[in-house]
């Protein structure tokens, strides 16, 4: 990437970071991986301990189920923990953890190999065997990264439900993957606040039939109710004999399943994105090094939450891969006071801080003297994730917390990827607003409906025409969807679901979802799932959500209503909608607004026209009008 070429407002990396960074030079790197992309991620897995090295690196005989690194035999745990063990890296600290109240806490790799080895062998102890699914429901405590260790470790699938997420997302998400354990935490600590999630478990599992036994970790130390012969406290497991360190690792097949993680898409229930070991132990080790620039004495904090991909990735997988040393922060970044971030940044030598547009813009709304008072002179990369980030908070991240030296790596990538696909490295020219190009070996391009390349600055489908090792290999007990969902758009390409234009340097830069996903603060929503919150109060005959464009959030829900015959129209009832779609979902479900109408847009089938409501709202031309009933 020539910066001596490129168009528009290019910000060119230091020579101090070229000299630095792992990658000097990106189009020699691109160069060589085009030639052989397979070759690429064979010499990346060489680097990572196998019980059983493979027989093919990328095995695409059942198109679009493809298979790496078939044959091998590996445990990501094993990677993430016992290698390092056996190198100096063992009282190196694995994680740092600051809590909302102040409390701090470190895990060597020594303690955190520790600590999931007693957790696993609690697990094992309980019947959880290869292939159950246990599912994991917590703030952003040490546990939950032990939780998920601990499952990878014996074999079995971690299915993490966001803790953000309450009742009715929870029971859903235990009913479809048939949990047989979960771990819970008696509450989070959000601003100030107790969630009290052991309550919402409660009220899931009167109608959640699989779960045997409720682990709980006590972190507010609030009264729960515990059920006897159901819940069992983690602290009185770890302390029985049976907990003991000593834990023989599950060898796992390069595909057997690691984890689900549940995602919105188009219409109908979440579905179960599944990641397998081998594939996802390299994507996420390479992309990680490569892009974040790992060295032996980062400091490396990705502020996402664990209960989404981006933690998974690049809070405990990756960057424990990497041997590096993770941050977890548990609260809000604004509590007590919006300089919380920039004091824990100075405090901890933090060096490469990962975020989302949208905590970025609510950051900035307090004005720059908050991180002013802050030495972050620590910091040598930033990044971005979750939504395109508006070169106005761009230049603000860039100017304000990066002093102007810490390039931004703008990482786009989804749950089904599993690892970053646009993005960065830090000797690449930057443009605010843009992820760049596809990293390295993985082919992207733009479509329009009759699959044909769209010309320079037009707009199309952002597809992907290789495969790549951390990919979805499928949805969990439902391999239909995923061919229909994902590779039925464009025959043989897999379409993303968003809408970018690449400019005449080739750097790509996204639009949005052109499916009924809504990206609320980088999280993602379906419309159908804020609909069916809606629908199921008894005063909601038929509902209709949107996203429309909101200044910190990136996007927020707004939804149109059709009350039930002799229900009346009131200010309370809008409250008390939204507070039932809060209490259903999760409070990032909440709706923005309410209204209430008589009737909806449809299609002659009776499927709701939600762009006719969204350039409504805007005010915008719905364009075509063809398939609308009336
Ligand atoms: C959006 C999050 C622009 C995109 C890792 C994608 C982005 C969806 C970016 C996946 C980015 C993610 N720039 N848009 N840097 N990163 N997106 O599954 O619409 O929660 O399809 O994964 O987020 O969301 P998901």
């Amino acid at each position: 990437m020539n910066n001596i070429k490129l168009n528009g407002d290019v910000y060119c990396p230091s020579e101090e970071i070229k000299k630095f960074a792992i990658v000097k030079n990106w189009d020699d790197l691109n160069e060589f991986v085009s030639k052989d992309y397979q070759k690429f991620w064979e010499n990346e897995a060489k680097e990572l301990h196998w019980f059983n090295s493979w027989d093919k690196v990328l095995d695409d005989s059942n198109k679009p189920f493809f298979k790496w690194f078939t044959g091998a035999q590996c445990n990501i745990a094993y990677n993430c923990l016992d290698v390092h063990t056996q190198t100096s890296r063992r009282n190196k600290l694995a994680l740092m953890w600051e809590g909302e109240k102040g409390e701090f806490r470190s895990l060597s790799y020594f303690a955190l190999h520790r600590e999931t080895c007693k957790f696993a062998n609690v697990l094992k102890s309980l019947g959880v065997k290869k292939g159950d699914r246990v599912t994991i429901y917590m703030g952003r405590i040490p546990e939950l990264a032990i939780a998920m260790l601990a499952c990878a470790r014996i074999g079995a699938i971690h299915s993490v439900v966001y803790g953000g997420f309450t009742v009715e997302a929870l029971h859903e998400r235990l009913e479809d993957s048939h949990s047989k354990v979960l771990i819970v935490s008696d509450g989070a600590y959000q601003r100030g606040k107790i969630v009290p999630l052991k309550s919402i478990v409660d009220e899931a599992l009167q109608r959640a039939a699989s779960v045997e036994s409720v682990l709980v970790v006590r972190r507010t130390g609030e009264p729960i109710n515990m059920e006897s012969g159901r819940d069992m406290w983690y602290h009185e497991l770890m302390a029985l004999p049976i907990a003991n360190n000593q834990n023989s690792i599950e060898i796992m097949d390069s595909e057997d399943p690691l984890f689900i993680l549940y995602t919105s898409g188009t219409t109908g229930k979440p579905k179960a994105i599944l990641h397998t070991h081998g594939g996802y132990m390299v994507g996420t080790y390479t992309t990680l090094k490569y892009v974040f620039d790992i060295h032996e004495e980062d400091r490396y904090w990705c502020a996402a939450d664990p209960g989404w991909i981006t933690g998974h990735s690049y809070i405990v997988y990756g960057p424990l891969l990497n041997g590096t040393t993770s941050f977890m922060y548990e609260g809000a970044p604004t509590y007590p006071y919006p300089n919380r971030w920039w004091q824990m940044i100075e405090k901890y030598g933090i060096n490469i801080l990962y975020t989302a547009p949208t905590a970025i813009r609510g950051l900035m709304r307090f004005g720059e003297a908050w991180p002013n008072r802050h030495d972050l002179s620590s910091l040598r990369l930033l990044g971005s994730v979750g939504e395109p980030i508006n070169p106005e908070a761009w230049k603000w991240y860039h100017r304000v917390i990066g002093k102007e030296k810490c390039p931004i790596m703008d990482t786009w990538w989804q749950t089904e990827t599993g690892m970053f696909m646009i993005t960065p490295m830090p000797c690449v020219p930057l443009k605010p607003g843009s992820g760049t190009k596809p990293f390295p070996g993985i082919q992207m391009d733009i479509l329009d409906e009759n699959g044909k390349t769209v010309k320079p600055n037009e707009e199309g489908k952002l597809v992907i025409k290789t495969p790549w090792p951390a990919m979805i290999r499928t949805i969990y007990n439902n391999p239909d969807r995923y061919v229909t969902q994902y590779w039925s758009k464009f025959p043989g390409v897999y379409f993303t679901g968003d809408s970018a234009k690449k400019d005449e340097d080739g750097y790509y830069w996204i639009i949005g979802r052109v499916d009924d996903v809504i990206k609320v603060s980088g999280y993602r929503l379906g419309t159908a799932e804020v609909e069916s919150a809606l629908v199921s109060h008894s005063a909601v005959a038929e509902a209709a959500a949107i996203g429309l464009p909101h200044d910190i959030k990136g996007n927020a829900i707004h939804t149109f209503v059709i009350l039930r015959a002799g229900v009346n129209k009131n200010e309370k009832l809008i409250e008390e909608l939204r507070q039932h779609v809060a209490h259903e979902l999760g409070p990032i479900a909440k709706p923005e607004s309410i209204t209430f109408v008589d009737s909806l847009p449809k299609t002659r089938s009776g499927k709701i026209m939600r762009r006719v409501l969204k350039a409504r709202a805007l005010g915008e031309d719905p364009k075509d009008l063809s398939t609308l009933e009336e």
